[in-house]
């Protein structure tokens, strides 16, 4: 009989979520209820991992115990740190991280027995969830100082997640505006349902593999460009065309070429992703705190052109690369601050996937030869 096969899983709903609905029709993207751009606004990154965790905004006292517990963990540990350093220095910065998360499973799971202890209670779980949270900024912004040449800076607790973030990776007290843009691109970024990486967390979760071990994986899934990757490709795109009025020319090859446009097009919203317009005021007010409007004229050129030509929208990648480069970021970095961020995601579908689990295993369609023997090869 003909099987169907369904390329890429595309319209294939394969478990239920209660962490995040995305609606193509309506544009929108909710976190257990709450409008992404709601959360955006309003609140601190430290309470949307909260309500990605738990299912409900923090109380006041809630919040107060996690950001505790966030700032126990922020150090660099030192053996996180020397992991780092027997990598290259032009290593990319994705693959320096997803070597620190395993360097850090391994030392947070060491003394495990058997591969049975180290799948983890639903707390322990959650505990080792917080631990990621709270040490991945460290991570991700000793990469950069480190492919500068530069020292390592070390954490403050009289700052809160966002602002502590920047002041690990430029050693300099981070301007409110400059503060507002990233939490927003955090929250943004932090959760998107049944998406490549988290699909990949859950997968390994699956098996009753550690969190950890979940966490390496969508490193590795988040690194293609055809998902994270494009945030860093969108900087190389302007980078390559330089300024707005070059947009023209450089489409014209672009699509010669039948090149893909980084930015732009997503597997599930085919009329607008419902993050755009948050991060695009954030990158407005970061373009205004700057002066530079001419990297905003160069990305309205290019999504007016593109648009114009395909009907293809920007995803959310498109505005926050800009915003990224003008906090500061070095382009190769934009990929980690993404998982710096959809780490809070990865963890809650990893416990939501260990709450009621079954093993992922689908079937395939096979084509290759039919049935055939060695003894049959002619000498
Ligand atoms: N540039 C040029 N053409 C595009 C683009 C694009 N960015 N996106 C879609 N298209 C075209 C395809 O070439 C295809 O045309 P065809 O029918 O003539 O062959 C059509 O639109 C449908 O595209 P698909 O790739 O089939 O759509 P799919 O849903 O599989 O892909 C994807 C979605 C992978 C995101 C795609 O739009 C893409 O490659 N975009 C660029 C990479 C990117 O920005 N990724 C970020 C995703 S969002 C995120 O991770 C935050």
């Amino acid at each position: 009989m003909e099987q169907e096969i369904k390329k890429g899983l595309a319209g294939v709903v394969v478990d239920t979520t209660a962490i995040s609905k995305v609606n193509p029709e309506t544009n929108s993207l909710l976190y257990r209820g709450y409008p992404v751009q709601e959360l955006a606004e309003t609140q601190p990154f430290e309470a949307v991992a909260y309500l990605l965790w738990h299912g409900e905004l923090p109380t006041s006292d809630d919040l107060e115990h996690l950001r505790r517990t966030e700032r126990e963990h922020r150090a660099l540990a030192d053996s996180v740190r020397a992991a780092i350093d027997l990598l290259p220095h032009d290593a990319h910065p994705m693959d320096e991280v997803r070597t620190a998360v395993s360097a850090l499973g391994a030392i947070d799971l060491a003394g495990s027995g058997s591969v049975l202890d180290a799948t983890g209670s639903a707390e322990e779980n959650l505990a080792r969830s917080v631990r990621l949270f709270a040490a991945l900024p460290a991570i991700v912004a000793y990469g950069q100082r480190r492919r500068r040449g530069e020292e390592l800076v070390e954490p403050r607790d009289d700052l809160d997640y966002a602002a502590n973030f920047l002041w690990m990776t430029f050693g300099e007290d981070p301007d409110e505006i400059v503060i507002d843009a990233f939490n927003r691109s955090m929250v943004l970024y932090a959760e998107h349902s049944f998406n490549a990486s988290t699909f990949t967390a859950r997968v390994i979760t699956s098996t009753l593999s550690d969190l950890y071990s979940a966490v390496v994986g969508a490193i590795g899934a988040l690194k293609g460009p055809l998902h994270g990757g494009a945030n860093e490709a969108v900087m190389h795109v302007f980078d390559e065309i330089g300024s707005a009025e070059r947009v023209v020319p450089w489409l014209d090859a672009a699509l010669a070429e039948k090149r893909k446009i980084m930015g732009f097009g997503h597997r599930v919203y085919k009329n607008g992703d419902s993050r755009v317009p948050t991060m695009r005021a954030a990158l407005d007010a970061l373009v205004a705190h700057y002066d530079r409007r001419d990297l905003a004229d160069l990305s309205d050129a290019l999504e007016r052109e593109f648009m114009e030509r395909k009907g293809i929208h920007p995803n959310l990648d498109y505005p926050s690369g800009p915003a990224y480069h003008l906090i500061g970021f070095d382009t190769p970095m934009f990929t980690p601050l993404f998982i710096a961020s959809r780490v809070t995601g990865w963890t809650a579908h990893v416990m939501e996937q260990a709450a009621s689990n079954a093993l992922i295993r689908p079937l395939s369609a096979y084509d290759g030869p039919d049935e055939r023997h060695v003894a049959d090869l002619t000498p």
